[in-house]
C-alpha cells in the first residue's frame, strides 16, 4: 500500500505527488537521539532545557511513526556510559521518564502505543523505575506502535548479561552447548521478542554507535543527519523513510 508522503501536511492541503509516496516502510526503526546538550548550548540555554525539548520531540516522533505504520520505534534515551555525566544533568535525566509520561501517557494510551523497555532497569531509581513499569503495564494491551525507550541501556552489557545466562544454563543442564545458535543467542537478548531494526538513525552528526545495539544492527540501514535532536523534524524522518526505501538490502546475497 502507497502511504501518503506527508501525512500531516496534508491536512494543511499540500498537494502531494507519485514522487511523495513512500511503499516500503522499515518494520522497526531505531534512533540515537543526540545532541540535546548542543541544541541548548546554541541558544545560550542550560543542557537541560535541551533534554527537556527533546523529551517534546520524542511525542512528536511517535506520532509521526504511528501515521506510517511503523512497528517498533527503539529509542536511545540513556546509556550505560551516561552516568558518567555530572550528578545533576543524571538526575535530570532520570526524572524525564516520569514527566515525559506524566504529560504524554493518556495520549499514548489513545493512540493505542505499547510502551515497552530495553536496558538494566534494575540500576534505576525507583521513581523511574515505577513511572516505566506504571506505562508499560497501563500499555500492555495496546496493539499499535511499541515505543520501545533503550534506559540505562548498553550493548555490550545486554551481551555479557546473554553469556552469562547461556553459560549458567549449561551449567543447570537446561541446555546443550550443541544448541546454541543465532537464534538462541537472540533469545537472551532483551530484544528477543523484537525484529531486527530495519532503519537506524541518528542526529546531531556523530557517525558512530556509542553501545546501541551492536548485535540487532548487523543488517541495518544507517543513516545520518546533522540535524540536533530537540530539532528532528517530521520532515527530517520523511527524508530518512525516502532513503530507506531506495536502499538494496541484499543481506551477503544478490538482488
Ligand atoms: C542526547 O543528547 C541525550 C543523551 C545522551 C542523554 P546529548 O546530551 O548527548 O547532547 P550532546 O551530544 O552533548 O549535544
Ligand atoms: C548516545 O549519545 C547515547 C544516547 C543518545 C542516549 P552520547 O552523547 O552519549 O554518545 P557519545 O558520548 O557522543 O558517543
Ligand atoms: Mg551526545
Amino acid at each position: 500500500m502507497a502511504i501518503n508522503f506527508w501525512p500531516f501536511m496534508n491536512k494543511n492541503k499540500l498537494i502531494s505527488n507519485e514522487d511523495n509516496q513512500i511503499n516500503i516502510i522499515p518494520n522497526h526503526v531505531a534512533i540515537i537521539m543526540d545532541g540535546n546538550g548542543r541544541w541548548a548550548k546554541q541558544r545560550g540555554l542550560p543542557r537541560i532545557a535541551g533534554h527537556k525539548q527533546g523529551m517534546d520531540n520524542v511525542k512528536r516522533i511517535v506520532e509521526v511513526a504511528n501515521a506510517y505504520q511503523i512497528k517498533v520505534l527503539t529509542l536511545y534515551a540513556f546509556s550505560t556510559e551516561n552516568w558518567k555525566r555530572p550528578d545533576q544533568e543524571v538526575k535530570y535525566l532520570m526524572k524525564l521518564p516520569q514527566e515525559f509520561l506524566n504529560v504524554y501517557l493518556p495520549d499514548l494510551i489513545k493512540e493505542n502505543v505499547k510502551i515497552e523497555m530495553i536496558g538494566q532497569m534494575d540500576q534505576l531509581p525507583p521513581h523511574t523505575k515505577e513511572a516505566i513499569t506504571k506505562a508499560i503495564d497501563k500499555t500492555k494491551h495496546n496493539t499499535g506502535l511499541i515505543l520501545n525507550i533503550a534506559m540505562n541501556y548498553g550493548s555490550r552489557s545486554e551481551i555479557v548479561n546473554m553469556v552469562k545466562s547461556i553459560a549458567e544454563d549449561v551449567h543447570m543442564n537446561q541446555l546443550d552447548p550443541s544448541q546454541i545458535d543465532e537464534q538462541l543467542v537472540n533469545n537472551y537478548l532483551y530484544t528477543s521478542h523484537l525484529p531486527d531494526p530495519d532503519l537506524l538513525i541518528r542526529t546531531s552528526g556523530e557517525i558512530r554507535l556509542s553501545n546501541f545495539l551492536l548485535w540487532q544492527l548487523a543488517y541495518t540501514e544507517f543513516w545520518f543527519t546533522d540535524a540536533y535532536w530537540p530539532a528532528f523534524s517530521e520532515k527530517e524522518f520523511v527524508e530518512a523513510l525516502k532513503a530507506f526505501q531506495k536502499r538494496k538490502r541484499r543481506y551477503g546475497g544478490l538482488e
